[in-house]
């Protein structure tokens, strides 16, 4: 009998999250939904499992050091190991964000969440990966973090609006992806980061032009790379993102 796939998904309460656990649960994988409120989660494990999903809820918010290590251990205990870990939870922090009058506080809660969270979770759930045979780690990013697409011919829908606190988190996002790429070269380990499109999600006022499980398609893909996949790369449904 083969073990199951354990996978954890951060911010998978709602949106693009919710989809990529439903994706990843339609698999057969058993299924960790993090999310840092009670109801929203219990809400969407329920619903998973109505769905036919292994799903089960691991209280989780990215910026809390304490609220992270027991995730680690609730899934140690639960599972004693971490196949894949999609680290999807993050925030826009808000409009406006234009660069000469933004709020220095919006741009420290952005990166908290969407860089050092990142980083949190990873740190945390890495002894728990190291344990799979095939560990994999997606960095959910967009491509408003690409430098190539913010400086070239505006296109606002893979641009986005001018945000400094965003794009620039997911730059500093995609940066992280690499550094972890080049540590854990040599190891079995894959981590990489994926732009979802501009999907319809609380996150922009349900603006977007893509559905969530369109925006899940990607990150999924990357969660269940085969061994000789990449690592350190920058993907969207249509292929490689410049960086
Ligand atoms: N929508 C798009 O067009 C788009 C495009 C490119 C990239 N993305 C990225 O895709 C990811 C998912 O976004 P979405 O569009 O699905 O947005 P969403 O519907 O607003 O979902 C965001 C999720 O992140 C969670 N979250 C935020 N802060 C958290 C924290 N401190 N700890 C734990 N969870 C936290 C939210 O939980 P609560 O419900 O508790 O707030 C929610 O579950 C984000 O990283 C976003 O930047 C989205």
């Amino acid at each position: 009998m083969t073990e199951t796939t354990i996978a954890l998904v951060t911010g998978a309460n709602k949106g693009i999250g919710y989809e990529i656990a439903a994706g990843l649960g339609a698999l057969g994988w058993s299924i960790g939904v993090g999310a840092r409120d009670d109801q929203r989660r219990e809400a969407a494990v329920e619903k998973l499992r109505a769905g036919g999903v292994d799903a089960f809820g691991v209280p989780l918010d990215v910026t809390d050091d304490a609220s992270v290590s027991a995730a680690a251990e609730l899934i140690e205990g639960r599972a004693g190991r971490l196949d894949v870990l999609v680290n999807n939870a993050g925030i826009t922090g808000g409009r406006p964000q234009e660069p000469s009058s933004v709020d220095l506080a919006i741009i420290r809660t952005v990166v908290e969440t969407n860089v050092i969270g990142v980083v949190r979770v990873t740190n945390a759930m890495l002894p728990l990966l190291r344990r799979s045979a095939a560990p994999r780690i997606v960095n959910m990013s967009s491509s408003v973090g690409s430098l190539t697409r913010q400086s070239g011919p505006a296109d606002d829908l893979t641009t986005g609006p001018v945000a400094l606190a965003y794009s620039p988190s997911k730059t500093f996002l995609n940066g992280v992806t690499v550094q972890y790429a080049r540590e854990l070269r040599g190891t079995n380990i894959k981590i990489n980061a994926a732009c979802p499109g501009f999907v319809a999600t609380d996150l922009n006022g349900f603006r977007g032009v893509r559905t969530p499980q369109q925006g899940a398609a990607t990150a999924i893909r990357l969660a269940t790379l085969p061994d000789d996949g990449p690592t350190g790369g920058f993907f969207e449904d249509a292929g490689v993102v410049p960086w």
